[in-house]
């Protein structure tokens, strides 16, 4: 198994993903870094056999950049995917290989093989590929073994200001596509306290016990009680359900939800933490343990305004704004605004979007979300591109084995608090 670290723009990732999925056996896709200032920090944290490295991330100071990578993961080596139609052009000494973008799955699983060292390459000393015959062979499979992801979750928080943008649909999609593959590996808390129905969506309403009951046990929650209170979704997805009764939302603080938040982030390997659609402690809470943080918003001008007074809100708490990443999702099928007008309204660039698909309403009705339902569907895959990106965001290492650069800041700095005491 080769893992393999993808840093370019996101609608590219996409299409690598596509082609590296037939793969899966042999080529694991560890992360991606949709951002130039990301992939060192990507790098360092998943360790990753091979980084493919588009090179327009490489206009930073390559010197820099290789010693830093060299730093924080010493194993990687790197493979130049270079822009336009034509064939791959040779990188700097620091990659071992580069491949065109325009290739197709085969060559790019080839040439990850050769870069990884476990195939020469086909012409060694002509073509694209600059590897040198000194790191071949050279995987240390035990090293990799201490590398296995363990530790605390990923925490995802999807939110908008608006309701009706999607912020469940994807939530739910997300968790139920990083749950694939079974174990109960994600959970999804309903933090939508008053009228939250991710449970509905799922099919397991019919679990009497809910967040409300964790509450109630206060802030020390022993993995007995958790597993309990959790009902099994599809996928074996793990879902915390929002309580029965609206009144019963006030019986949960931000300090209740907090002990519940980590004592869930203990026992799986990611969390997705859905929200109600409008700011309280208890959603400030659920933002400063996220480690990314899904603005949903949609074609419509005020679900844009809702996320972009959130986006300044989160940037005046101090929230720090690369944790935080806009989802455009395509609620109806036609649409009177570009993405692009979207994105000038907003001031940054969409993290990816997704598309209208009337398939939504009958797969949230039957409690199989559309990523389980209909796989091959666009916006299907696009959720699980999205969950690609996120599954790895928390601190999922072995923390012993490998000397670490300083941990990185805080969330946030709270400057001040909002709605309810
Ligand atoms: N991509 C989509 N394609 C089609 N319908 C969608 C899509 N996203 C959301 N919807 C519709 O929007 C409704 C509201 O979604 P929901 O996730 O409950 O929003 P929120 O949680 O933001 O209030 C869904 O029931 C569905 O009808
Ligand atoms: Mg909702």
């Amino acid at each position: 198994m080769i893992r393999v670290l993808i840093a370019d723009e996101i609608a590219r990732i996409v299409g690598d993903l596509e082609k590296l999925k037939p793969y899966a056996d042999v080529i694991d896709v560890c992360g991606v870094a949709h951002q130039a200032s990301a992939v060192i920090e990507e790098a360092w944290l998943r360790q990753p056999d091979v980084l493919v490295l588009h090179e327009r991330f490489t206009e930073l100071p390559q010197a820099d950049f290789a010693a830093h990578l060299g730093s924080v993961s010493p194993a990687t080596r790197v493979l130049l995917m270079t822009g336009g139609d034509s064939p791959a052009r040779a990188g700097p000494a620091w990659t071992v290989g580069a491949v065109a973008e325009t290739v197709e799955g085969p060559e790019l699983l080839h040439a990850i093989r050769v870069a990884a060292g476990v195939l020469p390459p086909r012409n060694a000393g002509s073509g694209g590929e600059t590897a040198d015959g000194t790191a071949e062979g050279n995987i240390d499979t035990d090293r990799r073994e201490v590398r296995t992801p363990r530790g605390r979750a990923a925490v995802v928080v999807t939110f908008s200001g608006k309701g009706g943008t999607g912020t469940s649909m994807v939530a739910i999609n997300l968790a139920a596509a990083l749950a694939d593959g079974g174990g109960g590996r994600a959970a999804l808390l309903d933090t939508d306290l008053q009228f939250g129905d991710a449970a509905g969506m799922l099919h397991v309403d019919n679990h009497l016990l809910s967040i409300a009951d964790l509450a109630a046990h206060g802030e020390d929650i022993e993995n007995s009680l958790l597993d309990a209170v959790l009902a099994t979704g599809p996928a074996e997805l793990r879902v915390l359900r929002a309580p029965s009764s609206p009144e019963l939302a006030e019986t949960i603080t931000a300090a209740g939800l907090r002990a519940i938040v980590r004592a869930t982030a203990r026992a799986h390997a990611v969390v997705v933490i859905d929200t109600p659609s409008h700011l309280d402690e208890r959603v400030l809470e659920a933002f400063e343990l996220a480690d990314r943080i899904l603005l949903v918003t949609s074609y419509n001008l005020s679900a844009v305004r809702g996320t972009k007074a959130t986006l300044l809100l989160l940037e005046a708490l101090g929230v720090d704004m690369d944790r935080v990443d806009v989802v455009l999702n395509h609620t109806r099928p036609r649409t009177n605004y570009r993405r692009e007008d979207i994105e000038e309204i907003l001031g940054r660039t969409i993290l990816i979007d997704l598309p209208y698909d009337p398939r939504v309403d009958p797969s949230l009705d039957s409690g199989t979300p559309i990523v389980l339902a209909q796989p091959r569907a666009e916006l299907a895959r696009r959720l699980v591109a999205l969950s690609q990106l996120v599954r790895g965001d928390g601190a999922t290492r072995d923390e012993t084995a490998i000397e670490l650069p300083a941990p990185a800041p805080p969330v946030y700095r709270r400057r001040f608090s909002l709605g309810r005491r």
